[in-house]
């Protein structure tokens, strides 16, 4: 499994011959400007909840690729509405079985809303189940009790934990998240596009160490294997 940063809660996953992209903010990501979304291929976008620092690339991607997006009812009900026709509904607690991996749509405590104000209905995380392995996306959230509940059910092998503070998790609650759901691993996210959420990599990294858990920060545009 390949995985691609570009920048805030944005990766491309390559799972076999599958391209699944989550979360696109790019252009208006100033940290993210040597992007080019028009350079980006996907097979599938899923989208965590309406902000629009997790979709305002979604509509551009989504038209040019043909990929198709895995959301909520409501903000699928709300793309369909915007011509976008490859989409798959669904809500918390449920499961698709895609070609690519089974999703499940997970609790996220947050908000949502899309950008004309629209409800975006309920904000969410993932859990990816692929052949080859398992991994939990949190999408914007606090720490919860209910990700207690995900490694009774999965194993998951890695996760990417929101961890930018204000208006997700810190550091410090995401070692807290890595050990609820039961995995060692964490790709950080939503951390340093703007200075509230910007963290101290080298304390972070450190933190995480002290605490046997290995915290990866991916520089914008690095690809790594998982
Ligand atoms: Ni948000
Ligand atoms: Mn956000």
């Amino acid at each position: 499994m390949e995985i691609t940063y570009y920048g805030h809660s944005c990766f491309l996953v390559n799972i076999g011959d599958f391209r699944v992209l989550f979360d696109p903010f790019i252009s208006p990501n100033p940290k993210a400007a040597n992007i080019d979304i028009n350079t980006i291929e996907a097979d599938y976008i899923l989208l965590s909840h309406g902000h629009n620092d997790h979709m305002a690339d979604l509509e551009a991607i989504a038209k040019r690729t043909g990929a198709t997006v895995i959301a909520n009812f409501e903000i699928v009900t709300w793309l369909r509405k915007k011509g976008l026709e490859n989409t798959v509904a669904m809500n918390i607690g449920g499961k698709v079985t895609m070609d690519f991996a089974i999703v499940k749509m997970v609790r996220a405590v947050h908000s949502s809303q899309l950008p004309d104000g629209s409800y975006g209905g309920a904000p969410a995380g993932f859990i990816i189940e692929t052949g080859e392995s398992t991994f939990y996306y949190s999408g914007d959230t606090a720490l919860h009790l209910d990700m207690k509940l995900i490694p009774d059910m999965n194993h998951i092998d890695f996760a990417f934990i929101s961890l930018g503070d204000t208006y997700t998790m810190d550091v410090e609650d995401a070692i807290v998240a890595s050990n609820f759901v039961g995995t060692k691993k964490i790709i950080g996210m939503h951390f340093d596009t703007w200075p509230d959420i910007e963290i101290d990599h080298e304390t972070s990294v450190l933190m995480a160490s002290r605490n046997e858990r290995e915290l990866i920060l991916m520089d914008i545009g690095e690809t790594i294997k998982m």
